[in-house]
């Protein structure tokens, strides 16, 4: 165990690491399960992943019947390299079908789980090989692409950490932070989601909030020492904006792996799907700790905004150190070139009339609408505008996009997004560039009430 690794480690509740002093068998790997890699190759990493009901203790003192997989909330974190090959033997041990979307990974589309587009869905007792190439660095994620408010409302989310060792490693210590919220009774059981038009028009928030699956867990650090926060929302549709009292972040990346450079953010927001590369690092002493709070936020008009809540505890113990100057990185980023590209406009559209709630795509629910075309090897402009007075995170399977700027550039610093937030009555254009991977490619809303109720499409990329 590395130095660096001491000091950073999250406790959760007290069964891993109890008190703050740190111990010399608390790693990383405690706080957040990793799978385990059953293929001695290096340049493959294959995993068994079952989804299964489980008892779990998610607010200290009850017990949660939640839908886990392999039996952690979050699921097992996937560890692998640039370039590996991800094998993932899926058992499905729920009563209902499922698949496993690779949120974020540029797959075959065979390998991308959306239910009688890409694959029919695993049926209970049923298993499906997840089998694919891992072309790029960053922090992915999986869940179903079934049922999904209930499922990932129930837990089933976890994380793909793809690693590049070209990557500084004075970025800092990592540490993966899964972002979601629960909606518990007064049982503690998990509310099941109703057809409450109210609640599909707003996206349902759980009433507990949960960092890599637990309530308010405690992260120790050591005053000053660099940390590289890998933050995922995994919520279905509570945004996060992050605050932590008299300190700034450096986004350093988001979605698909590092950005041209680092950008001083004070409070990042983080809208379902999203991922950030955060570069902080944490100032106190014993006798002050930190709190992590997930600020104020609205998400559009007449909503009314969050409540402030503490997300997370930072101890500090040992002393300080000095960490110097964030190192800087070389990517191979490059803008894509739109000269040639078809701008496809795609609004986003809300309907709420005769007390019922349907959204759309260019005013058609999905099921309903016609599918966008592309050709392989080809480059699109999406032309997204939000008619609605909520906000809306807009997510394309498969491919990465660039964001625009008024004039037609990609904003800088460079980086690579599969996840947008798209606010009320807003417009953004994101450059597509499509590759050599034919295939019907889902586009939604990743408030999933919203998807549910129709705010999905497809694009059907062909080749020629
Ligand atoms: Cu994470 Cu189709 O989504
Ligand atoms: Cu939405």
């Amino acid at each position: 165990m590395s130095f660096a690794s001491y000091w950073a480690v999250l406790v959760l509740g007290c069964c891993v690491a109890c008190g703050s002093s740190g111990s010399s068998s608390s790693t990383p790997r405690d706080w957040l399960a990793e799978a385990h890699d059953e293929d001695p190759r290096d340049d493959v990493v294959r995993v068994s992943l079952r989804s299964t009901p489980k008892d779990l203790e998610i607010v200290p003192g009850s017990s949660t019947r939640m839908l886990t997989y392999s039996g952690r909330v979050p699921g097992p974190l996937i560890r692998a390299k640039r370039g590996d090959l991800l094998r993932v033997h899926f058992e499905n041990g729920l009563d209902t079908p499922a698949t496993v979307h690779w949120h974020g990974v540029r797959v075959p589309n065979a390998m991308d789980g959306v239910p009688d587009v890409t694959q029919p869905p695993v049926q209970p007792g049923a298993v499906f090989d997840y089998e694919f190439e891992l072309p790029d660095a960053g922090l992915f994620w999986y869940h179903p692409h079934t049922d999904s408010v209930a499922t990932l409302g129930s837990g089933q989310y976890g994380v793909l950490l793809v690693s590049d060792p070209s990557e500084p490693k004075e970025l800092g210590e990592e540490v993966v932070l899964v972002l979601s919220d629960i909606g518990l009774d007064d049982n503690g059981q998990v509310v099941p989601p109703d057809a409450d038009p109210q609640k599909i028009l707003v996206g349902r928030e759980g009433n507990r909030l949960l960092v890599n699956g637990r309530v308010y867990p405690t992260l120790l650090a050591r005053s000053g020492q660099r940390q590289r926060w890998r933050v995922l929302n995994a919520a279905r549709s509570r945004y996060f904006k992050l605050g932590l009292s008299g300190h700034t972040f450096l986004r350093v990346g988001a979605d698909g792996g590092l950005a041209e450079h680092g950008v001083e953010v004070a409070e990042p927001v983080i809208a379902p799907g999203e991922r950030l590369d955060l570069v902080v690092s944490p100032q106190g002493n014993s006798d002050s700790p930190l709190e992590l709070m997930a600020l104020a936020h609205s998400r559009g008009r007449p909503l009314a905004e969050s409540i402030p809540h503490a997300l997370m505890r930072i101890e500090f113990s040992g002393s300080a150190v000095n960490a110097g100057a964030t190192p800087t990185w070389t990517t191979t980023l490059a803008p894509i070139d739109t000269s040639d590209a078809t701008e496809v406009p795609i609004a986003l559209t809300v309907d709420g009339a005769d007390g019922k709630v349907s959204m759309g795509i260019n005013g058609v629910p999905f099921g309903a609408g016609e599918e966008l075309h592309a050709h392989i090897d080809s480059r699109q402009v999406l032309a997204i505008e939000n008619k609605s007075v909520y906000s809306h995170p807009f997510h394309l399977h498969g491919y990465f996009f660039q964001e625009l700027d008024d004039a037609g550039q990609p904003l800088r610093p460079l980086l690579l997004k599969d996840t947008i937030d798209i606010p009320p009555l807003a417009r953004r254009k994101l450059a597509v560039s499509y590759d050599s991977r034919p295939g019907m490619w889902m586009f939604h809303c990743h408030i999933l009430d919203h998807a549910e109720a129709g705010m999905m499409g497809m694009v059907d990329v062909m080749a020629h």
